[in-house]
């Protein structure tokens, strides 16, 4: 993940952001870079590699001034360069950017239409060339700053400065982390407070969509509307759980708001937005050797195998078998070697898939692993692993890590599919173009999550709720009831929508809350005769739904709450976001331990 620190001091600045550069070293990065404003001058030194080659760089009075930013660059748009490195200046304009803008292509090929020439493959360039043209159109700085970022979509965190004025730096913050930090005598800016820890007293983490001008004696912030707002100055304490967790209660909260970011991180690890086409497994030249794929994990892990299940039997027409692992390890499974077998897991540790994993080791073709932590077990003893990207994962109950797994079991369908050549270029660059939409998906129903506080205020007094899908909006219903479960202590199901009648349609009274993710689809029809068959029965629905599906509703005698119009294929990944958030919410208004409940342990290490 890029790391960014912008600094307005008394003094020089330089030597202090490189050593908040170095502390953000351990987002991974693979080049870096400063600027400083100096006599209305942009000062620039950027390098690839370590921040040691940056420092051999800079000579002595190299990048004079008293107000600098600085960067550390985790490539996704273009290769690990010098000319990719972060800052990037245009004209009078230099700044630093953390995310993935999903339009770029269409702002660069804007600003070449205008005659813009570009010197690096990044997003971020087309950022400050755009801020750059507003300048050349002879609006202020702080106009064409505002101007720039309302025409950005994704997920981004951005520190500009202007060659005119080395008083003040310019941020913005949406979906992706960014804190203003206050030391003795200077202002820091920062993708997280851990980094300025040993430098600032107090910090103010910025919310969703917001941007400010800070000088060292003032901080004006606005909302997206270019209102004032204040936000609490908190005093930081040395205790990194409390700086860790940034402006929010808890871990599992910070951690569904970072996934704007890492959703990013995941998909750009793999998918090549040039060439739109999928880099990963490609020691894999064919499948025709291959009749089946495996797939096995624990709880959430195992729940984003229910989904790739979908999907793969879908776009790479093959047979697949999922299990959970404390299941899989013991069944007298029949091997015929003509298989890949995937593992699941985000801490690379859980005793029953590693079990698993060796269990099909050297009976199956290859053993592919999906993990967050790729120096873990699981990873030590796959062929092949697929990291996700999800950055530490601390809260017990899974989100970034289940929608990151996601993000890579949907390139895997796209490389495989396409391995077997049955995915037009069209239909290939929709589901590239899908994955690459989700980081503003997820920030827009993430800026909206009142409703789904509201939701949980009337769950907090269940004793048992049920989850509904049908498709592969199943397994969601399965991990939601999952996160309600571990998080609220309130006993939840989840069941595929189609099975009601079988027996569960016993349970549905008027103080059984029913939860029904029915987004429009080819079973969408289906779905509300199922939801029509609880009505009749008293029960008490939720519909999550979008825009099609509610204008198709026969009745709206039940909440319903919608979501964005998205494509079929990444409906499960968008509606878990949902699923979360009323997990969230009960569990807080019950007071459960939230990022720790009561018997559970982020990785079971043991059967
Ligand atoms: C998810 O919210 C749970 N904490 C739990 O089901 C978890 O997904 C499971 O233990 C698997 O862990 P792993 O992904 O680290 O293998």
């Amino acid at each position: 993940m890029c790391g960014i620190v912008g600094i307005l001091s008394n003094n020089e600045v330089t030597p202090t952001i490189l050593k908040v550069l170095k502390k953000l070293e351990y987002r991974g990065y693979d080049s870096a870079g400063i600027a400083t404003i100096f006599n209305n001058k942009i000062k620039r030194q950027r390098a690839k590699g370590k921040i040691e080659n940056l420092i051999k760089q800079i000579h002595r009075n190299d990048l004079p001034g008293n107000i600098g930013i600085g960067h550390t660059r985790w490539a996704t748009h273009g290769v690990p360069s010098k000319d990719n490195a972060h800052p990037h200046q245009k004209g009078s304009v230099v700044g630093v950017h953390n995310g993935i803008i999903e339009n770029f292509r269409e702002l660069k090929e804007e600003l070449l239409i205008k005659g813009y020439q570009f010197s690096s493959e990044t997003d971020t360039e087309v950022i400050v060339q755009l801020c750059s043209y507003y300048i050349d159109q002879g609006i202020s700085n702080k106009d064409a700053f505002l101007k720039t970022i309302d025409r950005l979509e994704g997920a981004f965190a951005l520190c500009f400065m202007f060659d005119d004025d080395d008083k003040n730096l310019f941020i913005s913050k949406r979906g992706a982390p960014l804190v203003i930090g206050f030391g003795k005598n200077e202002v820091y800016i920062g993708s997280d407070a851990v980094s300025l820890t040993s430098l600032i007293e107090s910090v103010i983490f910025l919310d969703e969509n917001d941007w400010a001008i800070v000088s060292k004696n003032e901080i004006l912030i606005f909302d997206q509307k270019g209102n004032k707002v204040q936000r609490q100055k908190k005093i930081v304490e040395l205790n990194n759980d409390i700086i860790s967790k940034g402006n929010y209660h808890h871990f599992m909260l910070k951690e569904i708001h970072e996934q704007p970011e890492v959703f990013g991180y995941a998909t750009s690890g793999f998918i090549d937005y040039k060439l739109q086409k999928i880099n990963m497994l490609n020691e894999v030249k064919e499948l025709h050797g291959i009749n089946k794929i495996i797939l096995v994990g624990c709880g959430t892990a195992y729940y984003a195998c229910a989904v790739a299940k979908y999907w793969l039997e879908k776009f790479v027409k093959i047979s697949v078998e999922i299990d959970v692992a404390s299941e899989f390890r013991y069944r007298e499974t029949y091997f015929t070697k003509k298989e890949y077998a995937i593992f699941v897991s985000q801490s690379g540790e859980t005793a029953d898939t590693l079990a698993a994993l060796r269990k099909a080791k050297g009976k199956v073709k290859k053993i592919i692993s999906i993990v967050n932590v790729t120096e873990s077990s699981i990873a030590r003893e796959s062929d092949f692993v697929l990291p996700i990207k999800a950055g530490p994962e601390i809260g017990v109950a899974s989100t970034k890590a289940f929608t990151n797994q996601l993000a890579v079991l949907a390139c895997l369908t796209i490389k495989f599919a396409n391995i077997k050549g049955l995915l037009s270029d069209k239909k290939n660059s929709e589901l590239i173009d899908s994955l690459i939409s989700i980081p503003g998906v997820i920030s827009d129903i993430l800026s909206n999550s009142k409703k789904f506080q509201d939701f949980a205020k009337k769950l907090v007094l269940s004793s048992n709720v049920l989850f509904l899908g049908r498709g592969i909006l199943y397994p969601l219903a399965l991990e939601a009831a999952l996160k309600l479960k571990e998080i609220s202590y309130i006993h939840a199901e989840g069941y595929p929508s189609g099975e009601l009648k079988h027996g569960p349609i016993a349970l549905i009274d008027s103080n059984m809350p029913v939860i029904c993710f029915a987004p429009y689809n080819e079973l969408f029809e289906k779905t509300i005769s199922n939801v029509e068959e609880v009505l009749a029965r008293n029960g008490n629905i939720l519909l999550i739904t979008d825009e099609e599906g509610f204008d198709l509703l026969p009745t709206n005698q039940f909440p319903v709450i919608k979501l964005p119009k998205i494509s079929n294929f990444i409906q499960p990944i968008i509606y878990a976001i949902p699923s979360q958030l009323i997990a969230y919410y009960t569990g807080l208004y019950k007071g459960t331990d939230i990022d720790q409940p009561r018997n559970l342990a982020k990785s079971v290490t043991v059967e």
